[in-house]
């Protein structure tokens, strides 16, 4: 099958979260089964240039007004298309964030389908993603379908139903079939209204991530390659390389990570509750967090200044998007904290898991159908063929975060046999696109029918 990914972001040229990470990865596996996977991605000036490979000038072409330059590289082994137009939409600000972006990208998903129809491309399925790129599938049925792509279906992904509902229910209502990223939020949004009347072509497929991206046996940002066999030294020294990174001084104190966007989804007042409550309860806490929003941004620096002050030895925040602190982080941590007040599907926790370290979560999305209880979760963990694997909550107050938080920092501190070998479980447990990708491309033949 020739399957084409209408996206705006990728990982990790163009990644703002797990979004940009999916793009990739589900490509990556998809093509890794034999099939042709190519990328058309908007080409912004902020691309980070030094991960694309062979880029050359492909083509132009003229469409709405403009000349379209086409360029060509392969990011990660993938195809990758990148659409320049001429009237400069893709030069101002990187991915999201211009007054326009509608219209940019509204413009981009014309473009885009534009290229694939002048260039001759005869695609079996046109993937399209979030808002962003939903207008893909009603311009699909209401420009192409007759041309040269006639034999094409769309597939739609919902990664994150908050951002553009308009958008997203034109998506639903034109493709021929339509996702979002686990089971659990895929049934948390079947009433919304504009999901409700889709159901019947509407699936929950869970996210994976890639494993040789995320590799701690082959990772340049670690100090010592590890696996579940020497999980233990692995991660010592992973702790050990991370708190000197940081000045943190106690490695004698469970570690907990937090990596992540700091907005409204991921339980701000949470966060800031579990970083006190760790200290309260003789843990070190590392969060590595970049806010959109200057006021939370501003809350948080204030908040590293208070916890310089009052902690320094054992707290640090880093206010940043760093990717290569975050695979330190992954693989240093204790724990994963991921508190959200929803969550589509979650890619830290999968990640962290990867890595050797438990996750600690809210049970919400994909965070509920991935994180099961230590304590409490043993039958459902059973019904999916796997074994317990971390901690979890249900409310979105600091009593249910304290929960779980306390369990688990207990637990590090009373049975360090008990701890390791629950690190070493949670490593081993396969949480790759072997069987995501699989029920993708089950779907994209359901589409063909
Ligand atoms: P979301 O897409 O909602 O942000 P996910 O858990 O799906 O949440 O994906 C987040 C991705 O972004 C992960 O790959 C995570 O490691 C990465 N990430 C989040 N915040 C940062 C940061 N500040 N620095 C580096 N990577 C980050
Ligand atoms: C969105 C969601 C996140 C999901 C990611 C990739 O950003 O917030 O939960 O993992 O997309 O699908």
């Amino acid at each position: 099958m020739h399957i084409v990914h209408i996206a705006v972001e990728m990982a990790p040229i163009a990644k703002v979260g797990g979004f940009g990470d999916v793009v990739t990865s589900l490509s990556r596996a998809v093509q890794d089964l034999n099939h042709n996977v190519d990328i058309i991605l908007p080409k912004y000036d902020c691309l980070k240039f030094s991960n694309v490979k062979d880029f050359q000038f492909h083509r132009s072409y003229s469409w709405g007004g403009t000349e379209i330059k086409v360029w060509f590289g392969k990011v990660e082994g993938l195809s990758v298309y990148f659409l320049e137009p001429q009237n400069g939409f893709f030069s101002a600000g990187c991915i999201y964030g211009c007054r326009n972006d509608g219209e940019r990208f509204g413009f981009f998903c014309h473009a885009a389908l534009e290229f694939l129809l002048q260039s001759g491309f005869h695609p079996d399925i046109i993937h399209c993603h979030d808002w962003s790129s939903a207008p893909v599938a009603q311009l699909f049925k209401d420009h192409y379908v007759h041309y040269g792509l006639s034999k094409a279906r769309v597939v739609f992904t919902i990664h994150n139903l908050e951002f553009g509902a308009h958008l997203i229910g034109k998506a639903m209502e034109y493709s021929h079939k339509a996702t979002t990223v686990s089971h659990t939020y895929s049934r948390e949004v079947a009433g919304n209204p504009v999901i409700a009347p889709h159901l019947y072509k509407f699936h929950g497929i869970l996210n994976g991530i890639d494993l040789d991206i995320w590799d701690p046996y082959n990772d340049k940002f670690i100090p010592i390659s590890y696996t579940p066999e020497n999980v233990v030294e692995g991660k010592r020294a992973a702790k050990e390389a991370l708190q000197q990174r940081l000045g943190l001084k106690r490695a004698d104190l469970p570690l907990v990570g937090i990596i992540t966007r700091l907005t409204h989804q991921k339980g701000i007042h949470l966060i800031k509750h579990a970083i006190w409550r760790t200290l309260d309860r003789n843990g070190q806490v590392v969060l590595l967090g970049s806010a959109p929003d200057p006021r939370i941004q501003n809350d948080f620096v204030n908040l590293a200044n208070q916890l310089h002050s009052s902690h320094s030895d054992c707290a640090r925040l880093c206010l940043a998007y760093d990717e290569p602190l975050s695979h330190l982080i992954y693989a240093g941590a204790d724990f994963i904290l991921v508190p959200s007040i929803f969550e589509p599907c979650g890619l830290t926790q999968l990640t962290a898991m990867r890595y050797g370290s438990v996750p600690v979560v809210r049970k919400t999305g994909g965070l509920y159908d991935t994180v099961f209880d230590v304590d409490n979760d043993k039958e459902r963990a059973e019904a999916q063929g796997l074994e317990t694997n971390g901690f979890n909550f249900d409310g979105a107050d600091a009593t249910s975060v304290d929960y779980a938080l306390n369990r688990a920092i207990s637990a590090w501190y009373d049975g360090r046999d008990w701890f390791n070998s629950l690190c070493k479980r949670v490593m081993e447990q396969d949480w790759s696109w072997n069987r995501p990708a699989l029920d993708y491309l089950e779907l994209y033949h359901a589409a063909r029918k």
